[in-house]
Parts: structure tokens; C-alpha cells; sequence
């Protein structure tokens, strides 16, 4: 086993697990790119176990704290079967669902969606690309999936120079695959839709809006495949209107009304720049009872974030233009970059010069599909913020 010394004080437990290459003290020579390493500080004191890469200055990513263990076939399939049995506490069989958070699941730069009755796998770091075999393996031996397919083409694979891979290691997948969950069916497209083709980080917040949309006029703004817009048509909504800038999504986002049986007379589908068409909707007079904001995130990075927060102030600005007395708005961040405050913070510039109240009727997180862990604060990122005016 090679031994990698860093700069960290004695006795802490659960560092970071991106030990970045300036706290490295000593390191033996040939270590191969995302070899596992095993940490140990300057007492000679075993940190833990990780990957090494020397391409990105987060040289080091932890996979276990405390010892020195590989993953092995029995240890990757160990950790699944406990991520499993965490999530079945919140959803039933058929659901899907995130199935390992990578870090919150210490099995780092890995990601793996469960989707209906299969997998979507994407691996981000050079360390787990080593476990491909392993990983869809284990997938198949606990399982038995309809499929496994690997969607690796993250930006963060870009930082560990790693190519894109997209490939099908087992069994057979008609795309765009369906599923039924939340109580509808949805047209996932996993080949080429974004991340692993739905957003399963959004499920808990989606039923909680839902329940808003009765007799509303919603609007459902950065749509994707229309998740948030089936579930206010199922809830009996006057009408949606839901705005979104690739044409893939919004064709799906159709087929999902459609093999629902919703009403499509309810829906008005705009393609375009939100940015834009915010201008434009305000020109139609219409006001909303019901506002979605789920932009993509607009940084990682804690040093870009004042133009992130520019421009959901100037978002929030047309948003509160259109939305009626009484209207409630969720808007949200899927950045750890930008935290609940500063989310917060771009609401209340509007309402200074507004003669309204806003006012926070709820927080709302990422589904505990996706866990929150605390040596790894990146990992609560999706938050947001229900309000009301009055
Ligand atoms: C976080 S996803 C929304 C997920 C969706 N709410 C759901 O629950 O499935 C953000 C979406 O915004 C779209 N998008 C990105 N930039 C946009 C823009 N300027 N105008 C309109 N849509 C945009 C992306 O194509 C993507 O579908």
C-alpha cells in the first residue's frame, strides 16, 4: 500500500475529501493516475483511504476516513447495499431515485440514478473510473436491472481530464425510457437528456408545489421535461404556462402531458431564453398565481457567485413584476455556491422598491435521495424559498 503524507493536524477525524495537491508533505514515486493511496498525517497516523490524481490540483479524494481499505468488489457492493437500504426509507420499490451521492456516500466521483427498473451510472473522477467493472457488476449481482447505463459526461470529468463516456454495459434500454413515479409517467431521455435525463433532486419539492396549483395559473419557468408542470396540470391548475430553451426537453415535456391524459388546452409551452421571454410575458398582461424558478446552476464557484446573484436579481425583478396578489413563487439554487442567505438576499433588493410584502412561507432542500453530510459541505446544494406576496 503507498503511502501519501499530507499537512493535517493530528486527530482530525473527517477532513475534506478533496485533499488538494498543496497539502501533500511527501508522496512515493510512480503512483499511477487515480490509484488508491492511503493518507497519513505528519505523526504517521492513518487519515484514510483514497484516489490520487495528479492532473487536478484536488489531488486526493477520499473514499473512506479513519483506515486503510480498497474498494474491492465486496467493499463497492458493501456500500451500495447500505445506500440502498438508506433510501428505502423514503421510497417505496418502483420509485427511482439516486442511489449513491458520491461523497455523502463515500464513494467518491460516483453517481448512480436508479431510473424506473435500471441504472444510470456516471463516474467523475480517475480513481472510480479504475471500478467501472466492479461498480456495473454489483449493480447486476444486487439487482438484476432492466439496464446499466453509463452517462459520463459531467463537467467534472473535464477537471480530472477525463473523455466523455456513454455506453450501455448491460442489458437493453429503449430511449427515451419510460417511468412512473410521483404518481406519473414520465419520458426519460438518458442518452442524451441532462445529468441522468431527470431531475430526481427536485421529487419531494415537486409534490409540495403541486399542492398550490389547484384553479391556479401557473407558470413554470426553466420547465425541462415538465416535471413541475404535469404535476400542477394533474392537480387541476387552470393553466400552465412553462418556458424552456431546448427543444429536446420541451418535446418531451409534451409527450409527458400527453401520456398522463392532461389536458393540453391547459398548456402553453414557450421556447426560448427566459431572460427574454419574461419581457415579452409581461407585455401579455397575464398575471400568475403560481411561480416555478429552477434556473441551472449559474456557478460552482464561490468567486463567480456576484454575477450568479446578479442575475436571479434580475430574474426575481420580473418575476415579482408578474406575479399576482396573494401569488406564491419557489425559487431556487441548485449551486452550493450560493446559499439559502444569498438567495434570500436577491428577493429582498426587489422588495425595497415594491409597495407589497414578500414574505417566506417555507424553505425548501434537495430530496434525501441526495444526503446532506457535513465533512463535505458541497453536497447541500439544491435549496429553496417559497413565497407570497401580499
Ligand atoms: C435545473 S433544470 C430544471 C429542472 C426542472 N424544473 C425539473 O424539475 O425537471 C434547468 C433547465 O433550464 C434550461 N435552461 C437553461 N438556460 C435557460 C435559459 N436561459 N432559458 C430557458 N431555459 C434554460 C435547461 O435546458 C434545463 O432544462
Amino acid at each position: 500500500m503507498k503511502k501519501i503524507k499530507i499537512n493535517i493536524s493530528d486527530g482530525i477525524k473527517f477532513p475534506h475529501p478533496y485533499i488538494l495537491k498543496a497539502r501533500i508533505l511527501e508522496i512515493p514515486v510512480n503512483i499511477q493516475k487515480g490509484e488508491e493511496i492511503v493518507l497519513i498525517n505528519k505523526q504517521g497516523k492513518i487519515v484514510g483511504t483514497g484516489f490520487y490524481n495528479p492532473d487536478t490540483y484536488k489531488a486526493i479524494r477520499i473514499h473512506t476516513y479513519g483506515e486503510a481499505k480498497f474498494l474491492d468488489y465486496k467493499e463497492i457492493e458493501k456500500r451500495i447495499k447500505k445506500a440502498f437500504k438508506k433510501r428505502k426509507e423514503f421510497f417505496d420499490e418502483e420509485e427511482s431515485f439516486r442511489l449513491i451521492f458520491s461523497e455523502s456516500d463515500l464513494l467518491t466521483g460516483l453517481i448512480i440514478d436508479k431510473i424506473g427498473k435500471g441504472f444510470v451510472i456516471q463516474i467523475n473522477s480517475a480513481g472510480m473510473e479504475t471500478k467501472r467493472e466492479l461498480i456495473v457488476k454489483a449493480l447486476k449481482e444486487i439487482f438484476e436491472p432492466e439496464f446499466v447505463y453509463e452517462k459520463s459526461d459531467s463537467f467534472a470529468r473535464k477537471e480530472e481530464a477525463l473523455e466523455t463516456i456513454k455506453k450501455l454495459h448491460h442489458g437493453r434500454l429503449k430511449n427515451p425510457y419510460q417511468i412512473f413515479t410521483e404518481g406519473l409517467f414520465f419520458l426519460v431521455d438518458i442518452e442524451d437528456g441532462q445529468k441522468t435525463g431527470f431531475f430526481l433532486d427536485q421529487k419531494f419539492n415537486r409534490l409540495e408545489m403541486a399542492k398550490y396549483a389547484e384553479g391556479k395559473v401557473c407558470l413554470d419557468l426553466f420547465s425541462y421535461t415538465g416535471a413541475f408542470t404535469t404535476h400542477f396540470l394533474k392537480n387541476r391548475a387552470e393553466k400552465v404556462f412553462a418556458v424552456e430553451i431546448s427543444e429536446k426537453a420541451i418535446k418531451l415535456l409534451k409527450e409527458n402531458v400527453r401520456i398522463n391524459n392532461l389536458d393540453e388546452r391547459k398548456l402553453t409551452v414557450i421556447e426560448g431564453d427566459v431572460f427574454e421571454k419574461l419581457r415579452e410575458i409581461k407585455q401579455w398582461r397575464i398575471g400568475f398565481d403560481l411561480i416555478i424558478n429552477d434556473p441551472p446552476s449559474f456557478t460552482h464557484k464561490k468567486r463567480k457567485k456576484e454575477n450568479a446573484l446578479k442575475g436571479y436579481k434580475n430574474l426575481h425583478s420580473e418575476i415579482f413584476d408578474i406575479l399576482n396578489r396573494r401569488g406564491i413563487l419557489a425559487t431556487f439554487s441548485c449551486t452550493h455556491a450560493i446559499d439559502i442567505k444569498d438567495l434570500i438576499g436577491t428577493v429582498s433588493g426587489v422588495q425595497k422598491n415594491r409597495d407589497f410584502v414578500i414574505e417566506v412561507k417555507k424553505l425548501l432542500f434537495q430530496s434525501p435521495c441526495h444526503p446532506v453530510v457535513l465533512y463535505f459541505p458541497e453536497s447541500f446544494y439544491l435549496k429553496g424559498v417559497v413565497l407570497s406576496i401580499s
